[in-house]
């Protein structure tokens, strides 16, 4: 059975902090990766829209000196003649040496898995998970505060379909002395079956509010996320919801001097123009993580060692 990436949890903790030491090691010395994957290719799978995680994927595999081949629509796929998961999975297991996939219904990756010989990475599931943007995530923090334990973080938006939240919350939970502030509007609060798993069963505090600005001050880092608007059932719902924050200059004058402000993107409204220009804002160094850290991950899936 090949070694896939369909939940965070996939990973031990140790695993992951090997992964980050890869990604550090190769934003010092990427001369050094440059042919790692010669002469390997990657497909990358996307039945749903996608900017930074396709093109990092791509861009990773590129920069490892292998090859790309795939789609960014199911539409220009068989996928459209009627073709199932498995028989399009089978097909490109054929071709391709690892896989990268995204797909809107929860779980797609996983059954993906069953008709694949070779690692499937899990590019977004639905409104499930996203274990490639919390390995991002995670080396983005581990950059900006040197640790990845003793802090306070808020969750802030779309808690409820945000899958990027879900399983940084549950990678988060693995590591020590972390407070969790979930900061959404009612509607929109984190799952039960989250909440569940991650936190109460480990006995991890946490808070709840839908009040932004009352818990700013406390916060070690924020991760922003867009209202998802793909998963709404119904507009009126999303166009009520859709502003419940906005993150201003003005409402981070309370916050810690030395917070990190993350946000996966794309954003919509949740984030002004102006904050990018705080030093505070780490989305986007966030973005050039993602490729570094996607690029860890191939060489280990694909057992290479440097
Ligand atoms: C996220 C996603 O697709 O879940 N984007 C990403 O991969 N960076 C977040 C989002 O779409 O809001």
């Amino acid at each position: 059975m090949p070694r896939n990436l369909i939940d965070i949890t996939d990973l031990s903790v140790e695993e992951i902090d090997q992964l980050i030491a890869t990604a550090e090691d190769i934003i010092a010395n990427p001369v050094k990766y440059q042919d790692a994957c010669a002469h390997k290719q990657l497909a990358t799978l996307f039945f749903e829209p996608s900017t930074r995680t396709r093109l990092s994927f791509e861009s990773a595999m590129l920069a490892l000196g292998g090859n790309t081949l795939g789609f960014s629509e199911a539409s220009s796929s068989s996928t459209a003649k009627g073709e199932t998961v498995g028989d399009t999975i089978h097909t490109v297991s054929c071709y391709a040496d690892i896989i990268a996939m995204r797909h809107p219904k929860e779980g797609a990756p996983f059954a993906a898995s069953q008709f694949s010989e070779v690692p499937i990475i899990n590019a977004g599931d639905g409104g499930h998970n996203h274990p490639t943007q919390t390995l991002t995530d995670l080396l983005t923090i581990h950059r900006e505060k040197g640790r990845l334990n003793n802090f306070t973080i808020g969750f802030c938006g779309d808690l409820k379909f945000g899958r990027t939240v879900h399983s940084l919350v549950n990678a988060l939970s693995r590591y020590d002395r972390i407070n969790f502030v979930l900061i959404s509007p009612t509607e929109l609060k984190l799952p039960r079956y989250v909440k569940e798993e991650a936190l109460k069963k480990k006995g991890i505090p946490y808070t709840q509010t839908t009040d932004l600005e009352s818990v700013i001050p406390q916060l070690d880092i924020l991760y922003m996320t867009r209202v998802q608007k793909e998963r709404f059932f119904n507009e009126e719902d999303y166009l009520r919801l859709k502003d419940s924050y906005i993150l201003t200059p003005e409402k981070l004058e309370n916050a810690k001097a030395d917070l990190s402000i993350l946000h996966p993107l794309p954003r919509v409204n949740e984030i002004t123009v102006a904050v990018d220009k705080d030093p505070r804002a780490a989305y986007w160094r966030q973005v050039k993580n993602g490729k570094y850290i996607r690029m860890a991950l191939i060489l280990k899936l694909l057992g290479i060692q440097v």
